[in-house]
């Protein structure tokens, strides 16, 4: 526990932990295991275009999702774009704001418009009247996040959907090994999109996949990550270079080894910040709804600044000081973001429940590297800032005088004499170490 504020790195003290933290650690390949498969790959000469390690790998997912067709890709945007040009969508599609920038990116870089609906207050997902609102004559589909393995409210989407004659489409990239009720998150609408990039639950490096239940789409998904093309020349379609390389699959296989056991680690870790954060006045864990199942990838966390004390900001900035690289995420929402920032057509509705997220959530490391300890000595290091807090604004805040922490140029106890918000100290932070550390 950190006595005093001047305990605190951002005031000359030694960071809480030195070797850093991070969100999206990924999740550790039994070498043994990821091995052996690298060596089949080698040994049968197969090294991409729909090997044995591919074929497998869907096998397992088809298995593990309970649904008829995987199309394993080279990773979850190539997913997002494969699912949406088989399902011949134009037009306006509707997603949520509060997402990775690449769902939004994914549409618009096909010439689609991303329109953003507001979101619920508990499970960060679309919000069904949000998203009638915003259905024109141009709406072609909605596309829901599963965000942080929460499922959407896929009853209320799909009865809208139906109405208006809609595909029904989600991004599952947080989502695999999650459940809505009892079906698993992968089964839902006309087609799901994952990404198994290496800060997933279940990762292959790179990767993703569409999975469907719908023959159609499959077999177009199928044809199009492989440039339209069947047999060994024959051009059918409209194409691109998507596929998943066997060594990608091989560590996809060595990684859903890892699944239940990661699952239970990430609950035990969930309900360990539970308990040690549930008397910090001004700090609420998201927790996971107790109707479906979720991976616990992701721990959020809800900041009421007035009770706390501190901005997320600068909670946010003065964990990472101390080796602790708590996450924004979505900040600042893909509508606050080129190219949609301005453009009106992108946001008909408000999104009060989005913009007031945005600015109050933060997530906090777990995931099968993280362990109770770590956990134990980030809750007591939340409790000192806390207890610190009017001090620790004072010392961030200041205008023309603060010692970074992490300007090492002129050894530690360089004072940076500039103009600075807490945006600008995150993002030099960033610059330093995080970068380096994290992929996303
Ligand atoms: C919600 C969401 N959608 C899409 C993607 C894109 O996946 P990839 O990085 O595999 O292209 C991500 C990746 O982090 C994501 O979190």
């Amino acid at each position: 526990m950190k006595q005093s504020f001047t305990d605190f790195a951002v005031c000359g003290g030694v960071p809480e932990f030195t070797a850093p933290l991070v969100v999206g650690r990924p999740n550790e390949l039994p070498r043994e295991s990821f091995l052996a498969k690298i060596e089949a790959v080698l040994d049968s000469g197969h090294l991409t275009n729909g090997g044995p390690m591919v074929a497998e790998f869907e096998r397992q997912i088809a298995e593990w999702l309970d649904v008829k067709h995987v199309v394993a890709v080279c990773n979850g945007t190539a997913a997002l774009q494969i699912m949406i040009m088989a399902c011949n969508l134009s037009g306006e599609v509707i997603i949520p704001s509060m997402t990775f920038i690449a769902t939004a990116h994914a549409l618009q870089w096909i010439g689609l418009t991303p329109v953003f609906a507001d979101i619920d207050p508990e499970t960060h997902t679309l919000q069904p009247d949000s998203v009638e609102r915003c259905i024109t004559q141009r709406t072609s589909a909605i596309l829901g996040v599963h965000l942080w393995g929460n499922p959407c409210d896929v009853d209320e989407l799909s009865l809208l959907a139906h109405q208006h004659d809609l595909k029904l489409l989600f991004d599952a990239s947080h989502g695999f090994g999650c459940s809505y009720g009892m079906r698993p998150i992968g089964s839902l609408g006309d087609a799901e999109a994952f990404s198994f990039h290496a800060t997933k639950v279940m990762h292959s490096v790179e990767g993703g996949a569409v999975v469907t239940n719908n023959d159609t789409i499959a077999e177009r998904c199928r044809l199009m990550r492989n440039f339209g093309i069947t047999g060994l020349t024959q051009i059918e379609s409209l194409g691109i270079n998507a596929k998943m390389s066997e060594l990608s699959a091989a560590a996809g296989l060595t990684s859903l080894e890892t699944v239940p056991q990661l699952i239970r680690h990430n609950a035990n870790n969930l309900a360990l910040y539970q308990l040690h954060l549930q008397h910090i006045n001004g700090l609420t864990v998201c927790l996971p709804s107790e109707k479906h199942s979720s991976n616990g990838n992701y721990v959020v966390i809800r900041v009421d600044e007035n009770r706390f004390g501190l901005s997320r900001d600068e909670i946010v900035l003065i964990l990472r000081t101390e080796g602790v690289f708590a996450r924004a995420y979505f900040s600042p929402g893909c509508h606050n973001a080129p190219p949609y920032a301005g453009n009106p057509i992108h946001t008909p509705v408000k999104l009060q429940t989005t913009e007031g997220l945005l600015t109050t959530i933060m997530q906090l490391p777990t995931g099968g590297t993280v362990n109770e300890l770590e956990i134990k000595r980030i809750s007591e290091l939340l409790t000192s800032i806390k207890q610190q807090a009017p001090h620790l604004r004072q010392i961030i805040q200041a205008p023309n005088a603060n010692r970074h922490p992490l300007d090492n140029s002129a050894g530690s106890k360089t004072l940076v004499h500039e103009p600075h918000s807490t945006d600008q100290l995150v993002t030099r932070h960033l610059a330093h170490r995080v970068l380096s550390t994290t992929a996303q």
